[in-house]
């Protein structure tokens, strides 16, 4: 029987788990990403058996490295980056299929080199196996790539639905609506949607996917989860790092572009959208899709509901650090910004008057991704006392990062001979409960676009969705410039304005 017929098309959040024979082609196969988490995540996929019997690495890149070597540097890269030891009979099972193709992105030459490498391991294999190129570089070469791969026939060489050829593609998706756009053009004229997986490490985060199952198999959370009940949700990805030796990158993006645009709008998705009619993935992005349809535009200005603002010097983890404006790469008079901070209003049935506030910033305080969902105050009749002592709002806490697990504060009554209350917190942490060595995001993803579940990648319009809410934001920012931008000290949770965002609707960050 072939592999196909075994393991069925598979969506949704299925736990069988199986992949047809498959040749993985990484372009940028030098790069960081490639040695941090793709190869690593390559390698654990085998280590638990999850990998297809016929299976197949390539390296692709304008850097010439002979096979061996590439090997090697697989080999490193697992040592210094995987979850799991380098087991040397493991890896030396994937070793044996591994090998690079050296070329330029823009060549036509090296992509049909490529698909003669790949035409000779299906000769030898004596059948056809499915290609799934992961595009992991600079976005200046997407196009290109794709474009070579079209050329070269490698986009629509298998007609077979679960043979068809896959293509990830890294982000950033765009930097703006029109460049999304035409991104997807090139997409389109090459590879049907259901081929193209578009990245967003965040939903291959365990807490992620948990956060669907959280609301949709807990009968609790369903007739409480709109505005009659909750009064605000924040949303917050706080990295205490800065901007690193990445600073060419993120001069030309920022934190709306970088996190916001993306990963908190994603969590933002999985928490407002409406239940699915399946966990199928069209079913759970036509939700998401819908969700994003019902956001208003947003307003900038003084008055409006974003905040931008930039790290000045300051501490963290108890050293100094420099402002983003002398960091390396970074223009001293740059108005890029390294926080954003938004207040969201979704006008639909569920949400309507609700706040959701969403932040995303480096080198804050510490580093913690959260999204909080506040219950309105409970009727102060009984055990409040007026202003002086109000009982606490009910919120429930989903910790995506560090810390993992879920919390819910409470009111409950101190032990003693009079009855006062204290907020109490109820906690779920997943390293006690389930153990800490949990599969990395990039170990899903990867095996979910190897089976051709699209569940935990955006789709086409969902992208463009997004960035309809976001360039008219990026469009006023640019041509304010400097003016506007507001800065917070190193290793702060941010600046004042963004208090002041939350204040107009008497709330505060948690
Ligand atoms: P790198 O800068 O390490 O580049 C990857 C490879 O692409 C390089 O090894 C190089 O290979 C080639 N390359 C580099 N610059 C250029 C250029 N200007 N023109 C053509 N080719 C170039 O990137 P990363 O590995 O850090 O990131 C890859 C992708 O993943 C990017 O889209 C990034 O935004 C995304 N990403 C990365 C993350 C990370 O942590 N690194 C996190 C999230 C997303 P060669 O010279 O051999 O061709
Ligand atoms: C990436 C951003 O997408 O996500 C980085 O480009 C950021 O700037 C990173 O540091 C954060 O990811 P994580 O998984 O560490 O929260």
């Amino acid at each position: 029987m072939a592999d196909t017929q075994r393991h069925p098309f598979l969506h949704g959040l299925s736990k069988h788990r199986g992949a047809p024979p498959t040749v993985v082609v990484i372009f940028g196969a030098s790069g960081d990403l490639t040695a941090r988490k793709l190869i690593p995540a390559v390698y654990n996929l085998g280590l638990d058996s999850l990998l297809p019997t016929d299976f197949y690495l390539i390296g692709f890149g304008r850097k010439p490295i002979p096979d061996d070597e590439f090997r090697t540097l697989a080999a490193d890269a697992i040592k210094e980056f995987s979850r799991r030891e380098l087991q040397p009979e493991a890896w030396k099972r994937i070793a044996a299929n591994t090998s690079y193709v050296a070329g330029g992105y823009d060549d036509p030459d090296a992509f049909q080199r490529l698909k003669e490498h790949i035409d000779a391991i299906e000769k030898k294999l004596g059948r056809e196996v499915q290609s799934l190129f992961y595009i992991s570089t600079p976005p200046s070469v997407f196009t290109p790539i794709l474009e070579n791969l079209g050329a070269a026939g490698l986009a629509e060489k298998y007609a077979g639905q679960a043979l068809q050829s896959k293509v990830i593609i890294e982000k950033p998706f765009g930097r703006d609506l029109a460049s999304a756009q035409a991104l997807n053009g090139t997409l389109r004229k090459y590879f049907t949607e259901p081929q193209v997986f578009r990245i967003d490490h965040y939903l291959g985060k365990e807490t992620v996917q948990d956060l669907l199952v959280q609301r949709f198999s807990n009968a609790i959370f369903e007739p409480l989860w709109n505005r009659n009940f909750i009064s605000s949700v924040q949303i917050t990805v706080a990295e205490e790092v800065g901007v690193g030796s990445r600073g060419g990158y993120y001069e030309q993006s920022g934190a709306l572009r970088d996190m916001i645009q993306n990963h908190t709008m994603q969590l933002l998705a999985l928490t407002a959208m409406e239940p699915p009619v399946s966990l199928d993935a069209e079913a759970i992005r036509d939700e998401k899709v819908r969700l994003l349809r019902a956001i208003q535009p947003l307003r900038t200005g003084a008055e409006g509901d974003v905040v931008r603002a930039h790290y000045a010097a300051g501490m963290t983890g108890g050293k100094p650090v420099p402002g983003y404006r002398e960091e390396e790469g970074i223009n001293p008079d740059s108005a890029t910004e390294t926080y954003a901070a938004i207040r969201l209003s979704i006008n639909n049935w569920r949400w309507q008057g609700v706040p959701f506030y969403l932040r995303s910033g480096k080198r804050m305080a510490r580093r913690v991704s959260e999204i909080a969902v506040t219950f309105r105050r409970p009727p102060g009749t009984l055990f409040a006392e007026g202003d002086r002592f109000q009982l606490a709002s009910n919120t429930l806490s989903f910790q995506i990062q560090p810390d993992e697990g879920l919390s819910m504060i409470l009111n409950a009554k101190i032990p003693g001979l009079e009855t006062r209350t204290q907020p109490v917190k109820m906690n779920f942490r997943y390293s006690t409960t389930f153990g800490s060595n949990t599969p990395e995001a990039y170990e899903r993803l990867v095996l979910d676009a190897m089976i051709g579940d699209g569940t935990l990648f955006i789709r086409g319009d969902e992208t463009e969705q997004s960035w309809k809410i976001y360039t008219p934001v990026l469009e006023a920012w640019a041509a304010a410039g400097q003016q506007g931008l507001e800065s917070y000290p190193a290793g702060s949770w941010g600046p004042t304005a963004a208090e002041a965002l939350l204040a107009k609707n008497h709330d505060v960050w948690r």
